[in-house]
């Protein structure tokens, strides 16, 4: 069973999170554990800091080492992936969320502030993830983001294990649309050909529909 521990300023962001929906019920089940922890725990000092001014100046607030390593030296275990959520990370993908879905232990490190002490990365880190090329004020939620993005690809968090096959970047073409009953509603009517029963002729118009979808949304996906 895959266990994430998560190092956070803000352990609280994640608890609502863990509790609700596929990714609750996956842990609920016993599919996946994880636990947060308050980086607050390992300071030292009657004020809990654990952030320091930048040396050479700057704006900005930088996290200090000691608390950091203290905290990741307790945590780790061997073989265990440490990694720290930061935009200039390596860019998550599919493929990167599925690779960490196959570890037994993943140690995750949210930053806060505008950054922190290089040698944390360079002593206590193995990956640096970015979830995309915006700035949150916070790396827990990109944590979140990849705790469920990883999760998905754990047997039995999906319901289906079909739902996972036919999704936007598992092949290279964004979802095709989606309509359930009524096969009419306020004069909008379901395509006559998905109420046809001709499987081939479904395939078709979904295939059709994907390619003008991604040809709209996501060119790139094509070249
Ligand atoms: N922390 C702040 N912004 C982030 C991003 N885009 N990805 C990962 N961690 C972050």
């Amino acid at each position: 069973m895959l266990r994430i521990d998560v190092l956070t300023l803000f352990p609280r962001m994640l608890d609502g999170f863990l509790a609700e929906s596929m990714l609750g019920r996956g842990i609920e089940r016993g599919l996946l554990e994880v636990k947060t922890h308050d980086l607050r725990a390992w300071t030292l000092d009657k004020h809990r800091t654990a952030d320091d001014r930048p040396f050479g100046g700057g704006a900005g607030m930088v996290l200090k080492p000691e608390p950091v390593f203290a905290a990741l030296e307790q945590l780790q275990s061997p073989g265990c992936r440490r990694i720290y959520l930061t935009p200039d990370g390596i860019p998550l993908s599919p493929a990167v969320a599925q690779e960490l879905s196959r570890q037994q232990h993943l140690v995750m490190l949210s930053g806060h502030y505008e950054g922190i002490d290089q040698r944390i990365r360079e002593g206590m880190i193995d990956q640096e993830i970015s979830i995309g090329d915006y700035v949150l004020t916070n790396g827990t939620i990109a944590a979140a983001v990849l705790i469920d993005a990883l999760s998905r690809f754990i047997p039995g968090v999906l319901g289906e294990e079909k739902s996972l096959t036919h999704e936007s970047f598992t092949g290279k073409l964004l979802d095709f649309p989606q309509y359930t009953r009524p096969a009419e509603f306020r004069g909008m009517s379901v395509p006559d050909v998905l109420l046809s029963g001709n499987h081939a002729e479904i395939e078709k118009w979904r295939h059709d529909r994907a390619m003008e979808k991604t040809r709209q949304n996501r060119p790139d996906l094509l070249k």
